[in-house]
């Protein structure tokens, strides 16, 4: 793993957005794994900058996200959908039919996470994944004990995870108690994994990332065995790390 060290988020957004930036320019058929969270929204913003200043573009360029609560409509402002037309699509000139995230308003979620999978492979799998990552060391909606070999599935959400996305939510009775994420095989066939890292909440994940054991207990430490993975943290997620180490 390929671990850069920056200063703070707007650091860690604009590094994690040129990033991005020289893949799409690069090839304009990327197909992007993208994230929801708190995370990813100044890699967006960024992005949307670029968009407008250099015109960097996205037509053809086709994108997958990791997860999508079940039982919220795409209108709904807490679904991921919602959230991902309203920090990026609508700004940008990608192909609103080129991006793929999985619908959590239908009546089979089964069917619906086993046709996401297929997807994905049909269109040859993700080139470059953007991951944030859970203080329990979630990644997609994977929490401890997920396997390893997990294709996109349906997920009971922990109380950690409710609790930690409450705060987008009006109560934390609010927050849905299942989702639909890819599975960590899933995330694992990407070629390219680019896993962001922001704040002290997040430090003790990081450390158990660095140094920790590979366990499905600490889902993120699979990526220790992924070949080409880089992480860009900035210095509050880092605090652990770098007293420790
Ligand atoms: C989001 C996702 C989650 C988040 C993680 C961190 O699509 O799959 O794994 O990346 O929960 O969330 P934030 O960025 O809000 O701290």
């Amino acid at each position: 793993m390929k671990i850069i060290e920056v200063k703070d988020y707007q650091e860690m957004s604009q590094k994690a957005a040129a990033y991005v930036i020289e893949k799409v320019q690069k090839s304009p058929r990327l197909n992007l794994g993208l994230a929801t969270g708190g995370t990813p929204v100044g890699l967006y913003q960024h992005l949307i900058n670029d968009h407008q200043k250099n015109q960097t573009s996205y037509e053809g360029i086709t994108t997958f996200n990791l997860d999508e609560y079940i039982g919220l409509s795409a209108g709904d402002p807490n679904s991921y959908r919602y959230y991902m037309n309203d920090k990026l699509f609508n700004y940008i000139d990608i192909n609103q039919a080129n991006t793929f995230i999985p619908n959590g308003d239908v009546n089979d979620p089964q069917k619906e996470a086993s046709a996401y999978e297929k997807l994905i492979e049909n269109h040859g799998g993700i080139d470059l994944q953007i991951l944030g990552i859970g203080s329990n060391g979630h990644i997609g909606f994977n929490e401890p004990g997920t396997s390893f070999q997990s294709t996109t599935h349906i997920v009971d959400l922990t109380e950690t995870t409710r609790k930690a996305n409450a705060r987008f939510f009006d109560s934390l009775e609010a927050v849905p108690k299942r989702a639909i994420t890819m599975g960590i095989g899933t995330i694992m066939k990407s070629k390219e994994i680019l896993l962001l890292i922001s704040g002290e909440s997040k430090s003790e994940a990081f450390y158990k990332l660095l140094h920790g054991e590979v366990s499905e207990n600490f889902p993120a430490s699979v990526l220790k065995q992924h070949p080409a993975v880089t992480i860009i943290a900035d210095q509050a997620a880092s605090i652990k790390v770098n007293v420790l180490q």
